[in-house]
């Protein structure tokens, strides 16, 4: 397995461009099942998480073809031969499960393994079953797989989730754009790439209204046609990037990035005495003066503070001044960074879903092991401040969701290498 090398130093300037994003990505992929005509994407990242996705739409009989440098994705379903998602395909990524809504919908039946266990938490999916059998589907769980079957066809209806649950909300979105009559989805995830699903789903001629909002109708119709649609920019990775500079200090500037995507974020930075800036080009970064202060932060659906910037957050904390407590609201057992950091200096005491860091001046560079993906870049931001060097082993939870990283935070002046398995 590959390990990345980060020598802690000063100061980082310059632009970083910041891609597609990779969860907008893996539902506007399966939205391609929905229909006979070619689907193309473009501003696609290059991650090991869409090349599984793409795994799992050929093995449906999907064909995926990665065009210009694979910013660009066309798909075809014009034949869709097997309604089989596999367990060895599904136990590798949660996201494939959103293939069971498209699917539905456009063939009357799918049968799509559980995911299993995932490094932070249980991740049930009754919340997209309830969603779908509330359409008109009947669903059995035999042998670890999902037998989803709709004999009469899907039917609008008016739904209410128990939690906006992000999955949920693109898998019962996408499966209510072919039913027949209206669907109400209330209590619906709000998050920017559930509108970047409603907007290629109306090119691709649904009729949706009120993505963004917690309340969405969609009126059902026949068919859907091809389109081609831009994936929105991945916020996660902006706010990641964001954070390199706080933590290192210097000015950054994140291209492609807007304070719509990472508006509670951002109030968290200003409280923490990081500049934002936004630009004609992105979003410019700044720590010019002394250590950040401590911050308290509790992870929410959007607009909240986002989960998936939690241990990238607890990286700044752990170098501010005071002591800030993160609450973790989303997942289960997401702090498995915690004892990585600690590793390296970091004062932190984890009680549940509740974290408390107190700063210290400077931490200092160890061997650390990434657990999962967001967890793996905290500890990369971390090391790029700390004194010394870090060797963060397997990276290959990094390779999921960040492209080129150790090129994109190189050109910013840190100092990371990758050292390849041999
Ligand atoms: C998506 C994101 C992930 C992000 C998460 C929350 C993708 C590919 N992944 O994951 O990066 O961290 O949103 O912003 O977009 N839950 C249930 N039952 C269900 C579904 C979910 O209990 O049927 C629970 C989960 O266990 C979890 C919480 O709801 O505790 C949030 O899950 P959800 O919003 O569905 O996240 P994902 O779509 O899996």
């Amino acid at each position: 397995m590959d390990s990345i090398i980060v020598r802690g130093n000063g100061p980082l300037s310059g632009q970083i461009p910041i891609a597609g994003a990779k969860n907008a990505c893996l539902t506007l992929m399966p939205a391609t099942l929905l229909s006979e005509e070619p689907l193309t994407l473009t501003n696609a990242p290059r991650l090991s998480d869409i090349k599984t996705m793409t795994e799992l739409l050929s093995s449906l009989g999907a064909e995926v073809s990665d065009l210009q440098d694979g910013k660009v994705q066309a798909m075809s379903s014009h034949n869709i031969d097997n309604h089989i998602a596999d367990y060895d395909i599904v136990r590798k990524m949660r996201a494939s499960n959103l293939v069971l809504g498209p699917m539905l919908a456009r063939l009357g039946h799918a049968v799509v393994s559980l995911p299993g266990g995932c490094a932070i938490g249980a991740r049930p999916m009754d919340l997209h079953i309830h969603g779908l059998e509330a359409l008109g589907a009947e669903i059995e769980l035999k042998e670890g797989y999902l037998h989803a079957k709709a004999p009469g066809g899907l039917k609008g209806a008016e739904i209410t989730l128990s939690f906006a649950s992000v999955g949920a909300t693109e898998n019962i979105l996408m499966a209510a754009t072919l039913a027949k009559g209206t669907t109400v989805l209330h209590n619906a995830a709000r998050e920017p790439e559930i509108v970047d699903l409603a907007k290629c789903l109306s090119a691709m001629g649904a009729q949706i209204e009120g993505a963004g909002t917690s309340r969405i109708e969609i009126q059902g119709v026949d068919r859907l046609h091809g389109a081609t649609h831009q994936v929105v920019t991945d916020r996660i990775e902006l706010g990641t990037y964001m954070l390199a500079p706080a933590i290192c200090g210097g000015e950054v500037e994140c291209l492609g990035g807007s304070i719509e995507l990472v508006g509670a974020f951002c109030e968290k930075l200003d409280e923490a005495g990081i500049q934002v800036e936004e630009t004609k080009t992105g979003l410019k970064v700044a720590r010019k003066n002394g250590r950040v202060k401590a911050v308290n932060v509790t992870t929410e659906p959007f607009p909240g503070f986002p989960t998936d910037l939690q241990a990238q957050m607890m990286a700044l904390m752990c170098t501010a001044e005071g002591t800030s407590v993160l609450e973790e609201k989303i997942f289960e057992n997401r702090f498995m960074h915690a004892p990585e950091l600690m590793r390296m200096g970091a004062e932190i005491e984890v009680h549940g879903g509740t974290a408390t860091v107190t700063g210290v001046e400077r931490l200092k560079g160890a061997p650390v092991m990434a657990t999962d993906l967001r967890a793996s870049v905290s500890l990369i931001l971390a090391a790029m401040a700390a004194e010394g060097e870090t060797v963060v082993n397997r990276v290959y939870h990094l390779d999921r969701g960040y492209e080129r990283v150790e090129e994109k935070l190189g050109n910013l002046g840190a100092h990371i290498e990758r050292v390849k398995e041999t």
